[in-house]
């Protein structure tokens, strides 16, 4: 099993969003006894909450389901993923500040340099105090990153 986490700030936009993208592409692919997801905050305000409601409404227009609810993110979770996805350069220097070893360490990447059309080091724009186009764009570069 391939244990993946997405991490962001808030965990009520762009992870969750990442997350809900990723198990769509991996039902479609019939993968989900072979790949397993999670999503997780570096910041604890939303602990408990669903997903911003603009971001599960974004996603449901594209037949897409966001269930997560936010947690925090923790050291721990190094020993339970293979891959800790970040989705901006801030969110990776905190995951890489909570990271204990270099073995943890290697489990952290950027969302966005798994998109071959993105420049090295891109961000998930954070679309929490923007307007309805941010958490489609927010679903655009997930989709592309998965
Ligand atoms: P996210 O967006 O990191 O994509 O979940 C945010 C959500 C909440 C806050 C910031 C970003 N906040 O400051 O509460």
């Amino acid at each position: 099993m391939i244990r993946i986490c997405f991490t962001c700030l808030g965990n009520i936009c762009r992870s969750p969003t990442a997350e809900a993208v990723m198990q769509w592409l991996i039902d479609q692919e019939k993968l989900g006894d072979k790949i397993q997801l999670d999503s997780s905050g570096t910041g604890d305000w939303h602990v408990g909450q669903q997903a911003d409601p603009r971001t599960r409404a974004a996603a449901k227009a594209r037949g897409i389901d966001v269930t997560s609810i936010a947690r925090h993110a923790h050291s721990d979770d190094f020993g339970k993923f293979d891959y800790v996805i970040a989705m901006d350069r801030s969110n990776r220097d905190n995951l890489l500040r909570m990271a204990p070893d270099d073995a943890a360490r290697a489990k952290v990447h950027l969302l966005r340099d798994f998109d071959p059309k993105s420049p090295k080091d891109s961000e998930v724009p954070d679309p929490y105090y923007g307007g309805e186009d941010g958490f489609n764009e927010v679903l655009d570069i997930c989709d592309a990153g998965c």
